[in-house]
């Protein structure tokens, strides 16, 4: 085979690449402006929307997304300072929400925070609970350190005992009655999952398998859930 064929070969596999690429994030663009947005406050009624890692990155435009959208916000994350500014942030983007700032350290002993969060938010009717703080350490699977425990728990222990211990009231919410159904009963649970839960980097492994996890746990509860 000569070097031109060579040449021409890797051009086509990079060509499809690129092409599959491109479609990729063509196809969900498309789709994402054809169709109505969802309007989440109708389908949940309203109510609190509880936000882990709030303070920050997705977290934070999660919150203030919704906000706009006339859901009040709770949002969890351990840099004080950061919680004020954006709970200030949220109330510039719209002054009718109310705000909870939870101070808290998911990296700690779970049963302590998990008291803490409850204890904080026992007659608040949460709506939506995003469980997406975290974050990722690069070590080794063999060679772990105190790092990966923590990572560990934030992303994975604490966020499991969150989740039991505030989802059966959100699985139980009631926002109104129907002749078909009776009852309708809304709540939503995001995860914030991750691709290095797919494509494991080197190095990132176990970060990989924690948001593997949350991303597992979600598809499960779609699966389960009324
Ligand atoms: N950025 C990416 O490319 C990417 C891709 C896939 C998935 N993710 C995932 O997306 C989620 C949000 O990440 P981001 O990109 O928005 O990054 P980010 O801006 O760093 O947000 C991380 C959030 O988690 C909070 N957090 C971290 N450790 C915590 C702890 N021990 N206790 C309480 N809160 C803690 C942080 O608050 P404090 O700073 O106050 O601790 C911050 O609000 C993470 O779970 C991350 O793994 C990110």
């Amino acid at each position: 085979m000569s070097f031109a064929h060579i040449f021409a070969d890797i051009f086509v596999v990079f060509g499809v690449i690129f092409v599959l690429s491109l479609l990729g994030y063509l196809i969900p663009q498309f789709i994402i402006r054809i169709l109505k947005p969802l309007d989440l406050k109708k389908r949940y009624g309203g109510g609190f929307a509880f936000i882990t890692g709030g303070n920050s990155g997705m977290g934070e435009q999660f919150a203030k997304k919704v906000a706009k959208m006339g859901f009040d916000i709770i949002i969890l994350a351990e840099d004080e300072d950061r919680l004020n500014k954006v709970a200030k942030e949220i109330n510039d983007v719209n002054p009718q929400c109310r705000v909870i700032i939870i101070n808290a350290d998911l990296s700690g002993d779970p049963e302590t925070v998990t008291e803490q969060v409850v204890a904080k938010l026992q007659n608040v009717d949460i709506s939506i609970m995003f469980f997406n703080a975290g974050y990722g350490v690069v070590e080794l699977a063999a060679n772990p350190s105190e790092n990966t425990l923590r990572q560990f728990r934030t992303n994975i222990v604490a966020h499991q005992y969150l989740f039991q211990a505030l989802y059966p009231k959100l699985a139980s919410r009631i926002i109104g009655h129907n002749q078909q159904q009776g009852a309708i009963r809304r709540g939503g649970v995001l995860f914030t999952a991750s691709l290095a839960g797919f494509i494991y980097p080197p190095g990132s492994h176990v970060y990989g398998a924690t948001k593997e996890y949350l991303g597992h746990l979600g598809e499960c509860l779609a699966t389960e859930a009324e």
